[in-house]
């Protein structure tokens, strides 16, 4: 297999991923994904950037079937998907010096057990010539990990960004076919990668805009011909103003808490609030993922089991506690029985977000018209918090 040329001495030779279906065995991946690497020909030597996951090593084995020597590869990241095949790069090329942060090498030691010999350390900035072409180092930690940063080629206006700016998508194509599943691919990826570390995002894309850039090639999805089609995208994803939208997660044994959620869907809807609800019984966790990138509210629902929240609304308000969404206010509702502790499950969840905390509504059994009444309130409530936020008139 021939690696496919992405412009004059850049080359793909990385593996589209069709058939993977959940990614960190927590997200679900309806496109798959893609693991690319590309190898970088200069007068003088030749460079590999980042590998494949090693479930995939076959794929970029047969793209460097021809090429007789790679004189250094570049790790941008060590995460498994990009790293992970750098152990066999190296029984390939026994002399390739691997190319690395300090943190990546610390990484890379403990991750894929390589010899420290063949680590280089370069610094944030440092050049690597390659005749005629010149990789340039630019560090970017937190996107994904510690060690994380970017490959700038001068030369071809090129910028390689490994997990930043990738997108949760396997094509045939090497570059963008259909804007709004790359769109939906990246916002997939950065919700739950990036948006945690929003605020040091900002000054990576101040520092990347500074660049002249022609093309951005991750290392997950089509390669970027309009760089600003992305750039815009996550400039408005890390935006700090929260959209005017109620994330509601809800689950139910016996309908009466979706009594609740429907209720309280419909008073939103009413008073010109968007609401996002998921039925985390069947929800693409992705899904609700990406939901939390844009929520100015986000309200909880669930029934009590044996003395305590549903298990499943426990884990979607953990796993919606440590993405530190920028929502500005929290609440809970639901329906029990006889008692329990539900409430202060819900109290300890939500202790450490700094937002507002809406008063819950907990109802005995099926909703009666004073519990409506309730969310009528809690509507209201919500309405006004979104009001002062400038996000309805
Ligand atoms: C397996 C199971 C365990 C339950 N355990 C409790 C409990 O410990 N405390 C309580 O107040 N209600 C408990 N209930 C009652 C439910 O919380 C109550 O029926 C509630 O209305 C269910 O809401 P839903 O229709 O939204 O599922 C339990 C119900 C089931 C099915
Ligand atoms: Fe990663
Ligand atoms: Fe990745």
């Amino acid at each position: 297999m021939n690696p496919r040329k992405v412009t004059d001495g850049v080359f793909f030779v990385g593996a589209p991923d069709w058939d993977r279906r959940l990614f960190d065995a927590l997200i679900p991946l309806p496109e798959g994904t893609s693991y690319n690497a590309y190898l970088i020909t200069g007068q003088e030597k030749t460079a590999l950037i980042d590998t494949v996951d090693p479930t995939k090593w076959e794929v970029l084995k047969a793209y460097l079937e021809k090429v007789n020597n790679i004189d250094y590869v570049v790790i941008q990241h060590v995460e498994q998907d990009h790293s992970g095949s750098l152990p066999m790069v190296l029984e390939k090329y026994p002399n390739a010096v691997v190319i690395a942060n300090s943190k990546a090498k610390e990484l890379i030691l403990t991750h894929l057990h390589v010899p420290e010999e063949k680590i280089q350390v370069i610094e944030d900035g440092d050049k690597l010539d390659l005749g005629g072409l010149t990789l340039q180092f630019i560090f970017a930690p937190w996107v994904h990990w510690p060690e994380t940063m970017l490959t700038y080629l001068p030369e071809r206006k090129l910028l390689f960004t490994c997990d930043f700016l990738g997108s949760h998508l396997a094509t045939s194509s090497l570059f963008i076919e259909d804007e709004r599943l790359v769109y939906l691919g990246a916002k997939r990826y950065y919700a739950e990668i990036m948006s945690p570390f929003r605020n040091l995002i900002k000054g990576h894309l101040e520092k990347i805009k500074k660049l002249d850039i022609d093309m951005i090639a991750p290392s997950h999805g089509p390669i970027y011909q309009n760089p600003d089609f992305i750039i815009e995208a996550y400039e408005e994803w890390i935006s700090d103003q929260p959209k005017n939208i109620v994330l509601l997660p809800w689950i139910s044994m016996h309908g009466s808490t979706q009594a609740m959620v429907e209720y309280l869907t419909s008073k939103l809807v009413e008073k010109g609030v968007e609401v996002q609800p998921y039925d985390i019984s069947k929800a693409d966790l992705g899904e609700l993922t990406m939901a939390t990138v844009d929520a100015a509210t986000i309200i909880l629902a669930a029934p009590t089991i044996l003395t305590n929240m549903h298990p499943m609304a426990e884990l979607v308000a953990y796993w919606v506690s440590i993405l530190r969404p920028k929502a500005k206010a929290y609440g809970f509702i639901g329906s029990y029985g006889w008692g329990g502790k539900t409430l202060e499950t819900v109290k300890s969840l939500f202790s450490g977000i700094k937002a507002d905390f809406f008063e819950p509504v907990l109802v005995k059994g099926l909703p009666t018209q004073t519990d409506y009444e309730a969310l009528d309130k809690l509507a209201d409530a919500i309405v006004e918090k979104h009001r002062v936020l400038g996000l309805l008139p």
